[in-house]
């Protein structure tokens, strides 16, 4: 198994910001990737984390409790990629501009650790925030949900896909986005396309403004006057209008890390890299 030079070399190339989807949006791309694994990467895997129901969604979130603690708080700038773009005009992630190099600890005693921050990181790189140095991915925006005060980087971790989520539970909301995969709703068919062992960078990259695109265009789609400006709740229009690509973007990350925990385990020969 070389995967424990994979895994890390791809988190830790990349630093995606502040807290991460919540545990909802943490566990909901657990349990889409869990279906899209195959039995021998669910084999590989439940090896290192247990054979629960719920393996992969148990330490989903693990990351964020780890970097609060005195021998975790190493891994803290690794949630985050600052991109110095300009939303709403301009987005895009560049690895030289945006991401610090960092050394890939590879040892077997850390293969538990490097799969609890992959099933992790899969999730914060999709959260278009974790992508956006502005005010420290919308840390310092403050705005209206439901009446209260918040910050615009928390309701895109937690508020938002809990409200699109619509009281379902992580595993409720998996089932039904794998069903919108299924029937085509979600075209997964171009996700993996720029996926590859052989280009992690590329790979982290190209998740990373995959997701740095919604700043422009459902984040800050006017620009943060427009959500800053009295009277304006966000818990209306525009989680009407923006909502739901969190649900998308949690789809997509779960099918992405489920995939690539395949090709890591079963490697690219082995059928389960084609479309859906
Ligand atoms: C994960 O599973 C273990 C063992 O079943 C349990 O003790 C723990 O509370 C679970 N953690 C989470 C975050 O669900
Ligand atoms: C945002 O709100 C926090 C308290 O919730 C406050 O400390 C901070 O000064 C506010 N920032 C701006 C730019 O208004
Ligand atoms: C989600 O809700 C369903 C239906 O109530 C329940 O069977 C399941 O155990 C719940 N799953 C989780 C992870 O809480
Ligand atoms: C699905 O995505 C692929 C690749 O991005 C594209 O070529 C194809 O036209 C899309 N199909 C539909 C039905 O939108
Ligand atoms: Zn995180």
């Amino acid at each position: 198994m070389h995967c424990h030079h994979m895994i890390p070399a791809l988190l830790l190339s990349t630093a995606p910001a502040a807290h991460a989807w919540g545990v909802l949006g943490h566990s909901t791309v657990a349990y889409v990737a869990q279906h899209y694994v195959t039995p021998s990467t669910a084999n590989f895997v439940q090896a290192i984390l247990g054979t629960a129901p719920d393996y992969m969604a148990n330490v989903s979130s693990w990351p964020d409790t780890y970097r609060r603690t005195p021998e975790g708080e190493w891994s803290t700038q690794l949630h985050w990629i600052d991109a110095n773009d300009a939303p709403p005009e301009s987005c895009e992630v560049e690895y030289t501009r945006d991401c610090r190099p960092r050394a890939a600890k590879s040892t077997e005693a850390q293969l538990l650790d490097a799969i609890r921050f992959l099933i992790h990181f899969a999730g914060d790189i999709h959260q278009p925030l974790h992508t956006e140095a502005l005010e420290e991915g919308g840390n310092g925006i403050n705005i209206t949900w439901d009446g209260k005060t918040a910050n615009l980087h928390a309701i895109w971790d937690t508020q938002i896909p809990v409200k699109a989520a619509a009281g379902k539970n992580a595993s409720e909301w998996a089932e039904e986005m794998v069903g919108l995969i299924e029937n085509g709703k979600y075209n997964a068919s171009g996700w993996l396309d720029a996926t590859s062992l052989d280009d992690i960078k590329g790979t982290a990259m190209s998740w990373a403004n995959d997701a740095n695109d919604y700043v422009c265009t459902d984040v800050l789609p006017d620009g943060r006057e427009a959500i800053e400006a009295e009277g304006v709740d966000l818990a209306g229009a525009y989680f009407e209008k923006h909502g739901e690509v969190t649900k998308e973007l949690i789809a997509r990350a779960g099918y992405r890390l489920g995939s690539f925990l395949n090709l890591i385990v079963d490697g690219p020969a082995n059928g389960h890299w084609s479309d859906n």
